[in-house]
């Protein structure tokens, strides 16, 4: 066959006419309309492909050029996605207007299969009644008994581990280690401990050592179904699937693994229930006659939410003032702690009170999330039109995305010197107890959200997070082996990728 070359000269005329004209009318829209640059019908998917890998950063971006702190993504094959870090909306959308704005199916299909009904990915009356059932596990009194659970491991399991890692004393003899994922195994220990309450099938903490298989089927189903919610497309993780391939073979693997491993313990609960003590969160679902089911739902999303946060939370603490500009905060810090401890007779580790009393570390904790949010964004969908307190326009079916990572970093919020580490901003001297936090508005800061559904490990959160970097400041210097700055990889969770690889000594005692 012939191909006439006039036609086809015509052909190209009209390719060149029809992307001219896509892309002057896209630069029209984009001067009228702020960023991102958006054509008719492709949207911004020319600026977010060559920003995939740093959507957190793009976003940001976006955001401080935006006029009220609020921006919208539209680009083909996705739905209109508005993202914002303008406080006023965030308190709309997470408590005024709750109702209208669920997770919706769009979220809970992408970690459905992991999940199933369990708290984290349910809306509606589903989800309150779970909130119901556990907020029990949260009470002051329950802390009190996490605290106890706590000491035992820090004293038991963290401690010698470090001793082992300092051995010797000289630098050829301590053995390096991966920080985080030593935290990461302390943390899950300690949450299965507490909710599930195994107490003698730990994961080994020592980071070279392979992990147990019930944290390993956790891992893979998390990233797996991470990577589903960074798709581009997602008919593209749907198809995969249905017919079973890669990724999502493996996601099924492990989603039948985890499984298998909290059924056994239920059964094993269950047959052992009559003679429980009844603190943990499993042993009370059974007893409130809650369905295998459900209270294998309810487990994992438990174990999920508390897991991975404070892990990433600590190393980049240890990050911090290790790395060089914050040695001034770490002498402060250990005399925080040891002036704490001296109030409470030393020795002993913390309990629940003393542990209040370490604001300086606290306004550390939270300066470490303003710019390291470990729920980095977090995504409702609309149910119904609406518009937002700062007149942006919500259809119903977009995604309305709340961005703690972009929060953290305007310069409206926190002033020209954001990307400093300032402990500070979150103390006010008052002559009397020297240090108190100040109260931040929790729209500013929705790093564990806010309103109804606000995170319910918030407190237990602080409690594990000062535990762990007390005990361990007050006895060993971490000492970071030079590395390139850490990248903060998005998944469920967001983390440091590559860990932390460092080398511990013992601290001298009396400085
Ligand atoms: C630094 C640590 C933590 C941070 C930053 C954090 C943050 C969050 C955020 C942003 C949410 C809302 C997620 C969403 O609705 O999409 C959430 C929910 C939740 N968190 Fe946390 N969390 C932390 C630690 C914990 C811990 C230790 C627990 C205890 C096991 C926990 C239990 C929960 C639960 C049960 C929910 C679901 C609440 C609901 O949907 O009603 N979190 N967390
Ligand atoms: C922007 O769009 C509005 C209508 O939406 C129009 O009236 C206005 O002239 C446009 N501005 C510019 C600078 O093109
Ligand atoms: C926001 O823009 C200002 C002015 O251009 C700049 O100084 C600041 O660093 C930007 N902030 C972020 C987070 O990029
Ligand atoms: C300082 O803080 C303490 C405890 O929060 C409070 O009782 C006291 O009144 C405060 N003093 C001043 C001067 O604000």
């Amino acid at each position: 066959m012939e191909a006439s070359p006039t036609l086809l000269l015509l052909l190209l005329l009209l390719l060149v006419i029809v992307l001219y004209l896509i892309v002057s009318t896209g630069k029209y829209y984009w001067r009228n309309t702020s960023v991102p640059k958006t054509y008719p019908v492709i949207g911004c998917i020319i600026s977010f492909y060559s920003n995939r890998n740093r959507l957190l950063d793009w976003y940001t971006e976006l955001l401080n050029e935006s006029l009220s702190g609020t921006v919208v993504i539209r680009r083909l094959a996705a739905r209109r996605t508005v993202v914002t870090a303008n406080p006023s909306n965030v308190e709309y959308i997470l408590k005024t207007n709750f109702d209208n704005y669920p997770k919706g199916k769009p979220f809970t299909d992408i970690l459905g299969d992991f999940l199933g009904n369990g708290i984290f990915n349910v809306d509606g009356n589903l989800w309150l009644r779970q909130r119901r059932l556990a907020t029990h596990d949260f009470t002051p009194k329950s802390l009190r008994y996490y605290v106890t659970v706590l000491r035992n491991e820090v004293d038991h399991e963290l401690l010698p581990f470090l001793d082992a890692a300092a051995a010797g004393g000289s630098k050829q003899q301590q053995v390096p280690f991966d920080l985080h994922e030593l935290l990461r195994r302390f943390f899950f220990n300690v949450v299965c401990i507490v909710f599930l309450g195994i107490d003698d099938d730990r994961c080994c903490l020592d980071p070279s050592s392979p992990v147990s298989d019930f944290d390993r089927a956790f891992q893979t189903a998390s990233a797996v179904s991470a990577g589903r919610g960074s798709a581009p497309l997602s008919f593209v993780w749907k198809l995969k699937r249905l017919v079973g391939f890669g990724s999502e073979k493996e996601l099924r693997n492990a989603v039948r693994e985890v499984h298998r491993c909290v059924d056994d313990i239920i059964r094993e609960k269950k047959r052992k229930t009559t003679t429980n003590h009844e603190y943990d969160f499993l042993s009370r679902l059974i007893a409130a006659g809650e369905s295998d089911e459900t209270v294998r739902d309810m487990v994992i999303s438990i174990v999920m939410a508390g897991r991975d946060t404070t892990s990433a939370v600590t190393t980049r603490l240890f990050w911090f003032i290790t790395t060089g500009r914050m040695k001034e905060t770490e002498h402060d810090l250990v005399n925080e702690i040891r002036s704490v401890k001296e109030l409470t007779g030393g020795g002993l580790g913390f309990d629940y009170g003393t542990l209040k009393k370490l604001s300086l570390l606290k306004a550390c904790l939270c300066e470490v999330m303003r710019l390291y949010p470990p729920v980095p964004w977090d995504s409702k969908h609309a149910l119904s039109d609406d518009r937002l307190p700062d007149g942006t326009e919500v259809r119903a079916g977009d995604r309305v995305t709340y961005f703690p990572y972009g929060m953290g970093r305007m310069e409206e919020l926190w002033g020209e010197d954001w990307d400093d580490f300032k402990p500070n901003r979150w103390l006010v001297d008052n002559k009397t107890c020297r240090l108190v936090l100040k109260k931040v508005n929790p729209f500013m800061f929705p790093v564990f959200q806010a309103g109804p559904r606000v995170c319910l490990g918030e407190e237990m959160a602080y409690v594990q997070m000062k535990y762990v970097v007390a005990s361990i400041l007050d006895r060993f210097v971490i000492e970071p082996i030079p590395a390139d700055k850490p990248v903060f990889v998005p998944m469920l969770t967001a983390h440091m990728a590559g860990g932390m690889q460092v080398r511990v000594r013992r601290r001298d005692p009396s400085r």
